[in-house]
């Protein structure tokens, strides 16, 4: 669900030399980081995501720069913001995302649970939603 799309906050360690964020597996996050990525190189006006995955949890941090994030659990959606290297967003499985006007030279960096599956992406957004809404009336 929507409200499962949580913003973390990590330590700044501001020093007046420059700061550092540390994220740790099962600290600040619920997970246990498997794969690191990122994106960068952006052309302006792209956009990137546009798709769900099955299993996979991932933190998305704005590494540099700025983009928005637009995520969908096939009920609601909501869009943010990510412009602070020391906030982050956790997105459970399920959640169809979609990143969007990122600033130039942005960075947007990803810790995932998972090393990267072909077969844990949904690509299509009819297909995501109709299962969404196949699940929430059994249960
Ligand atoms: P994809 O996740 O579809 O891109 P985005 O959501 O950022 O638009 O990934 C694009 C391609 O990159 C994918 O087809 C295969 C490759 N890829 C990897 O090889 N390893 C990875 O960890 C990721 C995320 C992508």
């Amino acid at each position: 669900r929507i409200e499962d799309c949580k913003l973390i906050s990590f330590d700044k360690n501001h020093r007046i030399k420059g700061n550092i964020t540390a994220v740790n597996s099962g600290e600040e996050i619920p997970f246990e980081i498997k794969r690191v990525y990122y994106l960068y190189d952006i052309p302006g006006g792209e956009a990137r995501g546009g798709h769900a995955h099955k299993n996979l949890k991932q933190l998305i941090i704005a590494g540099s720069g700025s983009f928005e994030l637009i995520l969908d659990d096939g009920f609601n959606s909501k869009k943010i913001r990510l412009s602070q290297p020391y906030e982050g967003i956790l997105i459970p499985p399920g959640i169809w995302r979609e990143l969007t006007s990122f600033s130039s030279g942005s960075i947007c960096l990803v810790l995932a649970s998972e090393i990267y599956l072909e077969e844990d992406y949904i690509r299509d957004y009819e297909n995501f939603k109709n299962k969404k809404r196949k699940n929430s009336s059994n249960s």
